[in-house]
């Protein structure tokens, strides 16, 4: 029988069981969804304009081609996402809203400036490989239609990290002032990189595992990632600025400085390097093309 009270809904989530959109749902579920979903089609959106900044600067042909590619393919996560938060009761237009009066959050990540082509490797390889630890996790969470679209998004996500990876590899096997393009952007991005996942909350204290919307803890989200990257970055003889980091063969552990995460917090609420720019640049470019969506809906009408 579908559960109708919060006990009996926690217990159904808890057990592994899924919930279709026009399922009852406690409030505090439904709220919670919102604002973590929300958060993750912010993040999609606001995350091409980092990458964007690239296009028209691309060494080649291809290059250009691929980059163009991926942020359709942001872009596209971000249409998909919407539309999930929007069956869940908060029309699309009130989220871009929020997100452009700073309202809601987007990822730490792209709150930072790419200051060379080194970052666009950077950004895809890794940033991609950090978000698709976390988006794999998803796709066992409670909410079916957000796991159902992760699968998609999972797929292009990955595609994304072989785009990266291959535009780093370039630059690592050039020359050497193209080998210290992504030295440098790894650098600047590995702080940033190593908070991607938060705080080390344990997953028994998170709501979000509460509810199973995650069922993934963040330091293992974070270890996961360490495992798989790390050997990847040495392997390419490149170097992470963090001299405490290193594996314990006996525990499978990753050891690491701890990130600062009051510059998470910070960052996160707003306050990054490029925050207002961006934000900006949405406001304008939601302005310039209200005309569009005018004429779109009268005609739909
Ligand atoms: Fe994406
Ligand atoms: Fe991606």
């Amino acid at each position: 029988m579908a559960p109708r009270t919060e006990q009996e809904f926690k217990k159904h989530v808890q057990a592994g069981g899924q919930v279709e959109t026009n399922d009852w749902m406690p409030d505090e579920y439904r709220a919670k969804l919102i604002k973590f979903i929300e958060m993750h089609g912010n993040s999609e959106l606001m995350g091409v304009l980092p990458e964007r900044e690239w296009i028209l600067r691309a060494p080649t042909l291809q290059r250009k081609l691929a980059l163009t590619a991926k942020v359709q393919d942001e872009v596209g996560h971000a249409q998909l996402i919407y539309r999930v938060v929007e069956d869940l009761g908060k029309p699309r237009e009130q989220s871009l809203e929020d997100l452009i009066a700073g309202k809601s959050k987007f990822h730490n990540v792209f709150h930072y400036p790419t200051k060379t082509w080194g970052d666009v490797g950077v950004i895809a390889w890794l940033v991609d490989a950090a978000a698709i630890i976390s988006q794999k996790a998803l796709l066992k969470c409670s909410y079916a239609p957000y796991a159902r679209i992760m699968k998609k998004i999972c797929w292009e996500e990955s595609f994304h990290i072989l785009h990266g990876r291959d535009v780093v590899l370039a630059l690592v096997t050039g020359t050497e002032e193209q080998r210290e393009l992504v030295q440098e952007a790894l650098d600047r991005w590995w702080a940033p990189l190593m908070m991607f996942h938060g705080n080390p909350i344990p997953a028994e204290d998170d709501p979000m595992v509460e509810w199973r919307i995650k069922s993934q803890a963040n330091e293992d989200a974070r270890q996961q990632f360490l495992d798989g990257y790390v050997p990847q970055i040495w392997e390419l003889g490149l170097t992470e600025p963090d001299p405490e980091l290193r594996k314990d063969e006996q525990t499978g552990v990753w050891h690491y400085t701890e990130p600062d995460y009051t510059e998470l917090k910070h960052v996160v609420t707003g306050h990054g390097p490029r925050t207002a720019e961006r934000l900006e640049l949405r406001r304008i470019s939601r302005e310039e093309t209200a005309w569009v969506r005018d004429v779109v809906l009268a005609d739909a009408a």
